[in-house]
């Protein structure tokens, strides 16, 4: 079973994209044959300086294998070191209906709030359908808002298999030249809250980050935001963003203390701060060692990229070209 995602490098990772996707993507990688790239190309949309993107694109093949991404056991690479990629969002965008595209959520809100919208938006589920079918993917684990991408994605490849393949069952799915993937949507993790309890977001500024200093975590962590109920006092850990954020770190016998602790009173909320820290650091600092040690030998973590992307080649270059027999670019 082939399982493939795409990580969009936008900025550094915190704790909302660990819980609510790269903790699933690593646990995924024992399940079958994983396909994992940095969606570069996707990012040319919002990401319009070269050194971010440098930045970002090296630092999301070191934070996820970092948090223990195997390139042993899986593909990593850049999307745009398999050029096959682009030629294949071409040739599917030859079949793509415009109004399918028009009705396109990424799309449609960018409309709505008047931004510019280029090509590259709009042709956004085009590139990710090519990323998707180019390795005849089984499974694509996604969060709930890329579920209409891989939708799109089956109906182009319904669409393409339907002109050119006389063979094609669209029932069964069986007889085409491209293969029509699943998506399997990550369940949500309870919301994870940021530092001022809104969703933690980057672009709300209230996000504890995996993999910054200790100082800027401790002021992260220190700088939650909770009620001010006095310390002698019982307290709700519903109500909480320190518990919200603890319940995800803690296993079950120490939730419960800490659930006895709110409803006892007598421990303020910097006891419970002071405790996520810790939580943190016991969690996350393997990785951090091992981020920063991956930082300091980057011609290993390039030399994986540039096998996983040789092999991403040679299994998608023999799709693209079944591709063009089919359409007849090639005898
Ligand atoms: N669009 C995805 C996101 O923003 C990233 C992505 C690009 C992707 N290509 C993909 C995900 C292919 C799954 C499969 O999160």
């Amino acid at each position: 079973m082939r399982i493939l995602s795409g990580v969009k490098p936008t900025g550094r990772p915190h704790l909302g994209n660990y819980f609510g996707a790269m903790r699933q993507f690593i646990e995924l990688q024992a399940e079958g044959d994983g396909f994992y790239f940095v969606a570069d190309l996707h990012a040319l949309d919002l990401l319009r300086d070269a050194e971010q993107m440098r930045e970002y694109q090296i630092g999301v093949a070191l934070d996820y294998m970092a948090l223990g991404l195997d390139p042993e056991r899986c593909t990593l690479f850049f999307q745009s070191d398999v050029p096959e990629v682009s030629e294949l969002q071409w040739i599917l965008g030859s079949v793509t209906p415009l109004g399918q595209l028009q009705r396109a959520h990424a799309y449609k809100d960018a409309l709505a709030k008047g931004k510019e919208v280029g090509f590259g938006l709009f042709a956004y589920p085009v590139l990710m359908a090519a990323d998707i079918l180019l390795y005849r993917s089984d499974v694509v684990p996604v969060g709930k808002d890329q579920k209409q991408h891989v939708e799109m994605t089956r109906d182009i490849a319904v669409k393409f298999n339907m002109i050119y393949c006389p063979d094609f069952d669209p029932e069964t799915g069986e007889g085409g030249v491209l293969k029509l993937p699943a998506p399997m949507i990550l369940e949500d993790v309870a919301v994870v809250p940021g530092t001022d309890g809104r969703k933690m977001s980057k672009s709300y500024g209230n996000t504890i980050q995996l993999f910054a200093p200790d100082k800027q975590i401790k002021k992260s962590i220190m700088g939650i935001v909770t009620d001010s109920t006095p310390v002698e006092d019982p307290k709700d850990p519903e109500a909480c963003n320190v518990f919200a954020l603890l319940q995800l770190c803690l296993g079950e016998d120490e939730e419960a203390e800490i659930r006895a602790q709110y409803a006892a009173g007598g421990v303020g909320y910097g006891a419970f701060k002071k405790r996520l820290l810790d939580k943190f650091h016991a969690n996350f600092d393997a990785a951090r060692v091992r981020r920063e040690e991956l930082a300091k030998n980057l011609d290993y973590v390039h030399d994986v990229l540039r096998k996983g992307a040789a092999h991403a080649r040679a299994v998608g270059g023999e799709v693209l070209l079944d591709v063009q027999k089919a359409c007849g670019l090639r005898a």
